[in-house]
């Protein structure tokens, strides 16, 4: 091995164990940014050095460099750009945008290698680089979809093709056949290789096109898992330690997350990607045997009476505080409501908002002690001591439906709310959850409707405690 090669296999290494160290400070969001900062070190100290060491080694010409050096730059500033201009509830699109690049990078990584290869690939370059090719192309084209759906650019409801299943099965067919054709016939390595990426990006459209937008937070997932794998392949096939280690990382915590969210809306990862939940079955619940009764409204001053005499208050956040940017606010009422006594605590769904750990992440921002954020299974059996629920911008999460069969949210575990004392929910109007469906919770004798958007109505709210304190 030469020196340059010794040398680039320990700043892998090293790059290696900064993305481990780095991934387990994610644990917790008081160390999450030093997390995110220690595994964006190790990446640019593998960038320099892949980058150093093609260089050394002579393996690319000066306009190679040129290219190399613009394509770094330009892709640097990009990402910088995006991540600092894009809102909290835009990253899943974000988070897709990037898995479209990474997946479509792994392909067009492998595709070069079995291109260029002196000599012609191997059988090891040929599988791996394939394997890179097929999930790194079904991610590019799946993720575009899925992060045009999120931004409503592609319409949201699944959308199936006449016989779409045959449909499927002919493209699978067509990507396995090109695929092993790719490593058998030697003689036409770059047309099968060419197919393979052409079928797998005809499938990532297949694949994603039928699932509703609701679901599209876990597809993401998937296909970021996606992602690591073929990133992952990739590196086999080109020999890169980094990118090995990378995509492993990546492909594993993909598929840790896409498991981990199916349970928590109590659907098989199967179902979710076979799609139907956020389309066609909201009908199921909706308003063809929603909700009877009439929601009760109430006022920002009524609501601070409510919540000063109150001993114990638990407030609900979801999607519509993220919306609203309204952590802050949140965050000062309960600041406002301790400091005269009242015991309060943040009951945090794991689906709600639109990511995973979204309310985790929102009143970690807004210095919510971390004590005071309660999951599901402790909460729940705290809502019936608790005088005051205060429900912000959280629909789905909350829909007492759920615990009956038939509607689209039903078998998913609820923030049982509706055994508080006293029910507030802020909204802006009677618009609907995520699911489609009317929340049953929002008719319930105990259910007070505040509407409004989230920020300015707990301003009012904080008002109205000031002058009740004071
Ligand atoms: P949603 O069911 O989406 O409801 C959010 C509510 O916020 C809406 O009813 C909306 O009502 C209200 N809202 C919107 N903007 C507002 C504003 N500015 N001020 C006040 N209220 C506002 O939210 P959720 O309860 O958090 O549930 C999340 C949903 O996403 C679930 O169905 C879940 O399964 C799905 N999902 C989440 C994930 C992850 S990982 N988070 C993954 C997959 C699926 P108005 O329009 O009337 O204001």
């Amino acid at each position: 091995m030469s020196v340059i090669d010794t040398i680039a296999w320990f700043v892998y290494l090293l790059a290696a164990v900064l993305f481990v160290v780095g991934l387990h400070d994610m644990n917790s969001p008081k160390t999450a940014r030093k997390g995110n900062r220690i595994s964006a070190f190790g990446m640019i100290l593998a960038v320099i050095m892949a980058f150093i060491s093609l260089f050394v080694k002579g393996f690319v010409s000066t306009t190679a460099v040129i290219v190399l050096v613009v394509g770094i730059v330009i892709g640097a500033v990009a990402g910088v750009l995006s991540a600092k201009k894009v809102k909290m509830t835009d990253m899943p699109q974000l988070v897709s945008v990037f898995n479209t690049v990474g997946g479509g990078a792994a392909a067009l990584v492998a595709l070069n290698d079995i291109l260029t290869s002196q000599g012609g690939p191997t059988a090891v370059v040929l599988v791996t680089a394939g394997l890179g090719i097929v999930i790194g192309s079904v991610t590019f084209t799946g993720s575009l979809i899925a992060a045009g759906k999120l931004q409503g650019i592609v319409p949201g409801k699944p959308m199936v093709l006449p016989a779409q299943a045959v449909w499927n099965n002919v493209v699978i067919l067509a990507t396995i056949v090109s695929f092993v054709l790719l490593i058998i016939d030697h003689s036409h390595t770059g047309l099968w290789a060419v197919l393979t990426t052409v079928f797998a990006m005809c499938y990532g459209l297949l694949f994603v096109f039928p699932i509703g937008g609701a679901d599209m937070p876990v597809v993401i997932s998937v296909l970021n898992a996606c992602t690591g794998t073929a990133v992952a392949m990739s590196g086999l096939a080109i020999d890169n330690v980094a990118l090995i280690v990378a995509g492993a990382l990546v492909g594993a915590a993909g598929v840790t997350l896409s498991v981990l969210m199916a349970k928590a809306m109590n659907r098989p990862l199967t179902a979710v990607l076979s799609g139907g939940f956020g389309g066609g079955n909201a009908a199921a619940g909706g308003d063809a045997d929603g909700p009877e009764g009439t929601m009760k409204e109430t006022t920002a001053d009524d609501v601070a009476v409510q919540l000063v005499y109150a001993d114990k208050v638990i407030f609900v956040p979801g999607f519509g505080l993220a919306q609203a940017q309204a952590q802050r606010t949140l965050a000062d009422l309960g600041e406002l409501l301790k400091g005269h006594g009242v015991q309060v605590s943040y009951a945090i769904h794991p689906v709600a908002g639109r990511m995973p750990g979204h309310m985790n992440v929102l009143l970690a921002e807004a210095n919510v002690p971390y004590e005071e954020l309660i999951d599901l299974d402790d909460i729940n059996p705290q809502f019936s001591s608790a005088n005051v629920a205060l429900v912000v911008g959280a629909n789905d999460v909350t829909n007492p439906a759920a615990r009956r069969p038939g509607t689209p949210v039903s078998g998913m575990p609820i923030l049982d709310v509706d055994h508080a004392q006293n029910v507030v929910v802020i909204k802006r109007g009677r618009g609907k959850g995520y699911a489609g469906i009317e929340n049953e919770l929002y008719f319930e004798d105990n259910t007070q409707m505040l509407f409004g958007d989230a920020k300015v109505e707990l301003q009012d709210i904080i008002a109205a405690v000031k002058e009740l304190i004071d």
